[in-house]
């Protein structure tokens, strides 16, 4: 039997171009696209941040909220500028405040995180179920991290829901755990307050409630997938998860493009591509310039761009930059987060006038010139779901050097001597994630570098890689139609 072109309600916090901290947003605002290539109808439900409201595009009112955890809230139609069809949830009790997503200007999390994401749980529960929109339900709640954690939970509430869940898991590291106390404020049916439900060790788990009562469980790369199951990387939930394992899938995450696009890509210096990659040549020297790096086309000018934390391993870089120095490398860093990370990079930069350069911040535009402008990008993560600075940075002909775990093993093919013989090869992968391998892996990458010829083809088999969206959307697609054909 045909499957209908289903209804899907993607729910999650983040969406490009709208609100971003991390590629959560990326894949929130790229995927349904693809998805949409394919045939889906997918509408994606965000929170009415002050940022959305003001980025997004022919927003209708669809419905009035009247009592939402302690307020009013107002449902919203929207389009981005990017083509999304967007419900927004407005609550200005809830997400009225400007800034940061989840954290106030203190940096630390808003004590109320579990009532503003509770409340787009079910709310996207209720959209999704046909109980608020007359003749509009959703086939599918694609729910994504553990802001949307809830929404399988509360759709489980609802007698005879025929609406399928699929959960998404981006990072393993954030959990939305909360007091117990808080339970009481979600309406939910005490029993789910057990070990069977979202209690975790006396707390309210919102990821976990997501993998107890989602249909589907997906995680964004195959090696994470099985890495998640294990105790060592299951962070806490590795047990649970196993037990869970016919349900899991690893789909690896692609990028948008057409947004990351060095033909044509208003941020860089001069359009360039694998058959006029000379090019590459102007934004490596306009790069050099912003950030006053010596002006050499011969020294290998390595990048980073990521948020500064624990799990991306950039103190092992800290670590390694006199070697780089040493050796004739330059390195750009965008970045924010860590404190210590911040001065300890700052420290560095500061040592070495006109070989490291860094930016603290968040800057969309330059991390786009720094994909372009350098020849090698470290991602050196002690884990990673998938990442997708690598992805983007084959697309720009630029060699992610990084550490074998997570989506970073999947997507990284390491240029060692057989893959060379074979002419194979897209990056370099280095293990355990440790300083000498690291060094290891630096050293490495010189040697490429020096043999113009050999590098030279590494990077048109990087640019070659297939990084777009068009095969994971393929393999979401083949899970909601099992998913459909099931409910049938
Ligand atoms: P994570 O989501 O764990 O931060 P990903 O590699 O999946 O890691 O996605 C990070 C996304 O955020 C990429 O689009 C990257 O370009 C972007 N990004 C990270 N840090 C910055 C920054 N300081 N400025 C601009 N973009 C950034
Ligand atoms: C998370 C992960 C990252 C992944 C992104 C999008 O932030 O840390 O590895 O690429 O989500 O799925």
């Amino acid at each position: 039997m045909a499957i209908p072109s289903p209804h899907v309600l993607f729910v999650a916090s983040e969406c490009f171009p709208l609100i971003k901290t991390g590629g959560l947003a990326d894949v929130i605002g790229a995927l349904p696209l693809a998805l949409e290539v394919s045939g889906h109808n997918v509408h994606v439900m965000i929170p009415g941040f002050p940022a959305v409201m003001e980025a997004a595009r022919d927003i209708k009112q669809i419905a009035k909220i009247k009592a939402l955890f302690g307020g009013q809230g107002t449902l919203y139609s929207a389009r981005s500028d990017t083509g999304l069809n967007l419900v927004i949830l407005e609550a200005r009790h809830l997400f009225g405040v400007a800034g940061n997503p989840y954290q106030g200007a203190d940096g630390k999390d808003r004590p109320d995180n579990f009532l503003r994401f509770a409340a787009l749980a079910n709310v996207a529960a209720d959209l999704a179920n046909g109980d608020l929109l007359n003749g509009w339900r959703a086939d599918i709640v694609h729910a994504h991290d553990w802001q949307a954690g809830l929404c399988a939970a509360y759709l489980s509430t609802k007698p005879y829901s025929k609406v399928q869940s699929v959960f998404t898991i981006h990072n393993l590291a954030f959990q939305g755990l909360f007091p117990k106390a808080t339970f009481a404020h979600l309406g939910l049916p005490s029993d789910m307050f057990s070990q069977e439900g979202l209690e975790y060790w006396d707390q309210v788990s919102f990821l976990k409630a997501g993998v107890i009562y989602s249909d589907r469980i997906t995680t964004v790369s195959p090696t994470y997938a099985r890495e998640i199951q294990t105790d060592d990387a299951g962070m806490g939930l590795g047990g649970l998860l196993k037990s869970r394992s016919n349900k899991i899938s690893g789909i690896r995450n692609g990028i948008d493009t057409n947004i990351w696009d060095p033909q044509n890509d208003p941020a860089l210096a001069k359009p360039y591509s694998a058959s006029a990659i000379a090019n590459k040549s102007a934004n490596k020297a306009a790069l050099q310039q912003e950030y006053g790096l010596e002006p050499t086309d011969d020294a290998p000018l390595f990048c980073v761009v990521s948020r500064l934390t624990e799990q991306k391993g950039l103190d092992l870089l800290v670590g390694a930059i006199p070697h780089i120095v040493g050796n004739g490398g330059q390195l750009a860093v965008l970045g924010s987060g860590d404190a210590d990370l911040e001065r300890s990079l700052t420290a560095a930069a500061k040592a070495f006038p006109g070989q490291i350069g860094l930016r603290i911040g968040y800057d969309e535009p330059l991390a786009h010139r720094l994909q372009a402008g350098a020849d090698a990008i470290f991602v050196p993560s002690r884990f990673e779901p998938c990442g997708l600075t690598q992805l983007c940075a084959l697309r720009y002909g630029t060699i992610p050097i990084v550490a074998r775990v997570g989506g970073l093993a999947d997507t990284i093919v390491d240029t060692n001597e057989a893959a060379l013989m074979a002419k194979a090869g897209n990056g370099i992968q280095f293990s355990p994630v440790t300083f000498d391998a690291l060094i290891g892996a630096i050293d490495r990458f010189f040697a490429l570098y020096q043999d113009r010829q050999v590098f030279a083809a590494l990077r048109r088999r990087a640019m070659k890689q297939d990084v777009s969206w068009a095969q994971p959307a393929q393999e979401y697609s083949n899970i909601y139609s099992a998913l459909l054909s099931q409910a049938d």
